[in-house]
Order: structure tokens, then sequence, then C-alpha cells
């Protein structure tokens, strides 16, 4: 016995010397960080960065583990920020669309067998954190079931600060990193809720999380203006008549969580006589053919105050991909290879969760006082916005903003990248607002090019490119 301790205690000397001398200026590679590397993905081609993904507690009774993946920059991870990235629902997965299908460095083949690389992946310039959030989306669990019929922004906020504290323990080297955060959708109220929470902690706390900046598309961010603008853009877009466009505003309070039945029936007849079969996420694109009627998850399911749920008929370049994220996860090797699931979640990976958003216990009526504080703090705010999409259309963006009154640094103008017009945007004192021409719900995935882009000028701080 005594014997076998020595002999650990040596082992565990020679492996941290060996580690100390592979290790960085801002500390060591420690070994539960090593635990988590990713040494490659079933069917992954050859990549020059590292990776790594596992779970992180996050609450004080140890029922919840959030799930995450690191892919570091490509050149000198050490010198480049933090970036965050959640989608939204809520119920959501960001492993489901961020990394695999948006903003990552893989994409999955339509068998599930492989996967490919994405030549405009955001970790060219950053490094990229995939984390499933809350407890209950994709890999991300509770060990306390009534977790997920009680799970809302709140708690969201709250566990995900509690998993960035946690992970800088972890990951020392990222203490002090520049962190920005990032998202769509439903992540309009995660990353603003998120930003906040780091703000307190730092108030009280050190080390602290060095908060840049954020970053958010097609973001959901007030209800009122933001169901104002999505009527709006549905009729703008002749996608309603004139009637239904109408009655919607005369019959609908846009402020209230639940509608009343007279403007649920206005949603449902426009949404079933009037828009036919369109891919609401993308209305000039090819919807997803489902044969066998299989109905897919959708990022950005609706809550109570929305209209309806929507079945995603999920289109773009390839309008079937998160099929392909739900086979690749569910393989029992794919999982292995991420350290997921090893507490046997009693139920399949999916990419958005059902049960999540259907009970959704808070949600925020609107962020917009969040982005005062923010702009106060002085944090780099962007939002953009992909000017096809019906679920969070440009519109319902630009009437919440405006409610900002932001006076104007740079007016309008558009913005190129290979002297194409990329789509439009206006600096405020505060805040940046860009569209993204032709891009859908899922901005990076429509217009991958365009979206680095982006994500380029925002890194830099600099406005997007006038020629
Ligand atoms: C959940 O339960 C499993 C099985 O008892 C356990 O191994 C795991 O550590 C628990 N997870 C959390 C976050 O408490
Ligand atoms: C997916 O990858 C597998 C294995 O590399 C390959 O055999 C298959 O042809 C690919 N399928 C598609 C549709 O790309
Ligand atoms: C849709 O899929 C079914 C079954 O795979 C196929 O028979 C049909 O031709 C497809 N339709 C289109 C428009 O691609
Ligand atoms: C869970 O995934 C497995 C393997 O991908 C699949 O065979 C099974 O049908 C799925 N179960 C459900 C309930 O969807
Ligand atoms: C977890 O693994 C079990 C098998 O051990 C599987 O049935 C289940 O679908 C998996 N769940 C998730 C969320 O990956
Ligand atoms: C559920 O929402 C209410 C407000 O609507 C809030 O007071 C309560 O704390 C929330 N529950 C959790 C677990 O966050």
């Amino acid at each position: 016995m005594a014997k076998r301790e020595i002999y650990v205690h040596f082992m565990v000397f020679v492996f941290s010397v060996v580690i100390v001398s592979a290790s960085d200026q801002e500390g060591g590679v420690n070994s539960e960080e090593e635990a988590d590397r990713i040494s490659a993905l079933p069917g992954q081609p050859k990549v020059t960065f590292d990776q790594f993904s596992g779970y992180v507690t996050v609450s004080e009774l140890g029922e919840r583990a959030l799930f995450y993946w690191l892919t570091e920059a490509v050149h000198d991870p050490l010198s480049k920020p933090l970036v965050i990235w959640l989608n939204g629902g809520p119920g959501c997965s960001s492993i489901a669309y961020g990394a695999s299908e948006e903003i990552g460095p893989f994409r999955i083949n339509k068998t599930g067998s492989s996967l490919y690389l994405n030549k405009f992946s955001w970790n060219a310039n950053a490094n990229l954190l995939f984390l499933e959030a809350p407890a209950g989306v994709g890999f991300s669990y509770t060990n306390r079931s009534s977790d997920l019929f009680s799970t809302g922004d709140q708690r969201t906020a709250k566990d995900s600060l509690e998993f960035i504290k946690r992970w800088m323990e972890r990951f020392p080297r990222y203490k002090r990193r520049e962190v920005y955060l990032t998202g769509e959708s439903y992540a309009g109220h995660y990353v603003p809720q998120l930003a906040r929470k780091i703000m307190a902690h730092n108030r009280i706390a050190k080390p602290n999380i060095n908060l840049k900046g954020i970053m958010v598309g097609n973001a959901v961010t007030d209800n009122y203006y933001d169901n104002l603008g999505t009527v709006t853009y549905w009729w703008s877009h002749a996608m309603i008549s004139d009637r239904t466009y109408k009655k919607l505003l005369s019959t609908c309070d846009f402020r209230q969580q639940k509608n009343s039945d007279n403007c649920e029936s206005l949603y449902s007849y426009a949404m079933d006589q009037e828009f036919g079969n369109i891919d609401q996420y993308n209305i000039y694109a090819l919807p997803c053919n489902r044969s066998g009627g299989s109905r897919s998850s959708r990022q950005h399911m609706h809550l109570p105050h929305r209209p309806r749920p929507i079945i995603r008929q999920y289109s773009g370049y390839d309008p079937c991909t998160e099929k392909y994220a739900e086979i690749y996860y569910n393989r029992p090797d794919v999982q292995k290879a991420l350290h997921a699931n090893k507490t046997r979640i009693p139920y399949n990976w999916t990419a958005c969760s059902e049960t999540l958003n259907r009970n959704w216990n808070d949600t925020a009526i609107s962020v917009l006082p969040i982005y005062k504080e923010m702009i106060a703090a002085g944090l780099r705010i962007w939002v953009f916005s992909g000017d096809v999409d019906s679920v969070v259309p440009v519109t319902a963006t630009r009437y919440s903003l405006a409610q900002l009154n932001l006076p104007t640094k740079i007016p309008w103008y558009p913005w190129y990248v290979k002297k194409q017009v990329g789509g439009w945007t206006e600096v405020y004192t505060g805040l940046t607002f860009a569209t993204v021409r032709g891009a859908g719900h899922e901005v990076p995935l429509f217009k991958p090019r365009e979206a680095l882009q982006l994500f380029n000028s925002f890194l830099s701080g600099k406005p997007l490119p006038k020629s």
C-alpha cells in the first residue's frame, strides 16, 4: 500500500515536470484539463488546433452539470481571446448549431459518418467555447428531473456564470483572458443576462472575468418591439395580407406573455392559410424534404408569448443539417471521444429539448435595460441581423434597438466582402448594428464568409469595411 502511494506520488511528480515544461507563460496545463483533451473525433480530418470537452458541475448541491466543447485558435491561441457561443431555443444546443453548422471548425457529412472542415470557422482568430446551456440541453444534464420543469432565464444565467468561474479554475491559462459572449436567437436573452451577471461578479470578486464585449445575431430582445417588428416583416415581405396585418395590429397585445384566443387564431390563420410551405428561418430558401414526416427540432422554439410552435422546415445550403448532428452525436464512439454522457443520460441527444422549451419558467419581457448597463460599462456591443429571417427578423431588431435612442456615430452605409455588399451597418455611440444581406436566422450557416468578416471586424473593434 505504502509503496503504491509512493509510486503514485512519483508518477505525479514526473508528470508535472513534463507538463510544466510544456506549458505557457500564463500557467501550467493541469491534469484536470488534460482529462478533457479530445485526441480526435471519429471521422475527423487532421487539425492543428487543440480541443477539449467535458462537464463542469454548476449547482451547489451538485445535480447540474454543463457540457462544453473548446476548439482553440488555429494560430497562437494564447494571444487570442476566448469567445463563448450560445444558441437559443430556449432549449437548443450550441454544439448542434453553433459548433456543427455555423461558426465551428467542423461540419458533419450527410451520413453522420465523418466530419469535414469549415473554411470560415471563427477559430481562425479566437478560441471558441461552445456551451450547452441550461442543464437539459444536449449533453448538459441534471440529476434532479424536476429541474427540467423549473428552468428559465434566471437559472440559465446563474448556472452559466458558475460554469465560467469553475471552467477558468480548470483552465487557468484563460483567467484574465479577453472574453466575448456571442450567440443568436433566444441567446439574445442569455448573452446580455450573463454579461450582467459577470459585471456583478466582477464588482465583488477577484480574479475578474475579463469581459470585453458581446455580439448577438437575430436576437430576441424585447417582447413588444420584436412582435411588432415580426408581423411588420411578414407584411412587408408579402407573406401575409393587408387584412391579417391590420387585424394582428389591432387585436394582439404584443406586450402580453400569452396571446388572447383571438390573437392566437390570427397567428394561426397567417401561418396556416397565408405563409404556405416556406422556411420561416430563411424565407427564400427551399425547405428541407422530410421524408417520413419527421419533425425536426427548432432553433427558435416559441415561448408562450409568441405565436404557436412553428414546425422547423429547416433550410439553407443544406436544408437538413441538424439531422446529421443527431446521428453523429448519438454515436457511442463520438460520445466517448467527447467525454460526454458518462452518466448514461436517460434520453437521446437532440438538437433542441422540447421539455425545456415547453416548460420555460421565466423570461424577461425586455433585455433593453441590460443594454443600457452594458453601454454604460463600456462593453463593445454588436448586434447583427440576417435579413431574410422571418422568425426574429431585422425589423424586430431595428424597432427594439431604436428604443435605446443612441446617437449615430457613423451613418448607415453598405459594408463589403470581396467587393460585394455584405449588408448594411450603422455605428452608434455604444453599439454597432449590422445586417447580413440574404442571410437567414443562422447567419454563419447561410453567409459564412460575410459572418467571418463581421466577427473579425467585431474582434478588432473596427467598423465593417466600406469597400
Ligand atoms: C449525477 O448522478 C451520477 C450517478 O449517480 C453521478 O455519477 C454524477 O456525478 C451526478 N452528477 C452531478 C452533476 O451531480
Ligand atoms: C461521408 O463520409 C464517409 C466516410 O468518410 C464517406 O464514405 C461518405 O461518402 C460521405 N458521405 C457524403 C454524403 O459525403
Ligand atoms: C423527398 O424525399 C422522398 C423520399 O426520400 C423522395 O421520394 C422525393 O423525391 C423527395 N422530394 C424532393 C422534392 O426532393
Ligand atoms: C435514440 O438513438 C438511437 C441511436 O441513434 C436510435 O436508434 C433510437 O431510435 C433513438 N431513440 C429515440 C427515442 O429517438
Ligand atoms: C446516453 O447514453 C445512453 C446509453 O448509455 C443512451 O441511451 C442515451 O441516448 C445517451 N444520451 C445522451 C443525451 O447522449
Ligand atoms: C421561476 O420564475 C419566477 C418568476 O417568474 C422566479 O421568481 C423563480 O425564481 C424562478 N425559478 C427558478 C428556479 O429560477
